[in-house]
């Protein structure tokens, strides 16, 4: 047997962890050949296929290493046209693959569920910082991204203090809240605002005037998603020939020039960005990277292609690639966080 991994989509701390997974479980236990593709699905695109075999000794030693060794793109889009899914297809043949595992977010398994229903047997193993792939109650690289949020949130916290400022941190997430929220809780900020939920600007600034008065600073942090009521969300930029063009960011600065006119004290923006994505995994997301890897193995090797590994319940399973394609899982507004949060006194911004 000749199996194909790629990375696809923004990095994310873990992925090297579900290669070496991967590769090591798929060798070990039936001797497959595999054969790691480099830059996402570029590698699979243009005039020949790049790719690298995946050995024993390659895979060794990267577990804790943030990024991907395999190199990504969140540009390359095999199902861009007709003539492109056929190259793509086309390298498939041509390197002997028998089946490719796809590690990527929801851009890149809505192009495994596309090339699978051209006929390549893919098996998909969902990443994201983000948190909001549906069918997966954690991804690996969350943890990791809401340790470094809280670190920052912690770091801004003295220094706000110091000032009696208002200081706002922007995280990562995209049209989901999970980082903000899980972060926001656990580097005690005082107002946590989210994509689901639009905020209320005299809400937010009759808290920080509140805190003026008392506790003299106030740590707001957003999720770059998140939007005033009745307002829209912060585009920072469109990458056209991305899957998903739309960049999120910016926010935080927009809520700084929204605040900063209704208060007395000073208003400061932080924006996080690719540091939440950078550095080592946690080992729980080492972990769970592993558990990831090795279960997509376990799909490749029954032959239950065309799914996806899941997490639920805290159990691994799959589902078809088909029921998870295109879509997110929102923070709900019922979520037990969100509710501890109100209960003490954390402002959600409504
Ligand atoms: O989906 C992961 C993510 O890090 C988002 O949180 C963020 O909006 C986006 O990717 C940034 O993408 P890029 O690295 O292309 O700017």
């Amino acid at each position: 047997m000749r199996i194909g991994v790629l990375t696809g989509g923004g990095d994310c701390p873990g992925l090297n962890a579900v290669i070496r997974a991967v590769t090591k479980s798929l060798l070990r236990q039936c001797g497959a050949e595999v054969v790691g593709i480099e830059d996402g699905f570029a590698g699979l695109m243009g005039e020949r296929p790049h790719t690298r075999a995946l050995d024993w000794d390659s895979v060794s030693g990267i577990l804790m290493r943030g990024g991907t060794i395999l190199g990504t793109s969140n540009r390359a889009n095999p199902l861009a046209s007709e003539a492109t899914a056929a190259q793509t297809l086309a390298h498939v043949r041509a390197l002997g693959l028998d089946a490719l595992v796809a590690i990527g977010g929801d851009g890149t398994m809505a192009i495994a569920h596309g090339l699978a229903e051209r006929g390549l047997p893919v098996v998909g193993v969902p990443k994201t910082i983000d948190n909001d792939i549906v069918g997966c109650e954690r991804s690996f690289g969350f943890d990791t991204a809401v340790a470094t949020v809280t670190e920052a949130l912690e770091r801004v916290q003295t220094t706000g203090q110091s000032h009696g400022r208002v200081m706002i941190v922007e995280t990562m997430g995209r049209y989901a809240g999970w980082i903000a929220l899980e972060a926001g809780l656990a580097g005690a900020a005082d107002a946590i605002l989210l994509p689901e939920i639009d905020y209320d600007l005299a809400a937010v600034a009759a808290l920080c005037r509140e805190r003026e008065t008392r506790q003299r600073y106030t740590v707001v942090c957003i999720g770059e998603g998140a939007k005033p009521r009745g307002g829209a969300m912060t585009v920072e930029r469109r990458i056209a020939d991305s899957p998903d063009p739309v960049r999120l960011g910016g926010v935080a600065h927009a809520l700084r020039e929204q605040l900063q006119p209704l208060l007395r004290s000073e208003v400061r923006a932080t924006v996080l960005g690719h540091v939440q994505r950078g550095g080592v995994p946690t080992p729980f997301d080492r972990v769970l990277a592993t558990q990831f890897g090795n279960q997509a193995a376990q799909l490749v090797m029954a032959g239950r292609y065309n799914q996806m590994v899941t997490l639920q319940g805290g159990r691994l399973g799959s589902v078809p690639l088909a029921e998870v394609a295109h879509q997110h899982r929102n923070v709900p507004l019922d979520h037990p966080l969100l509710q501890a949060a109100r209960q003490i006194g954390v402002a959600l911004g409504d």
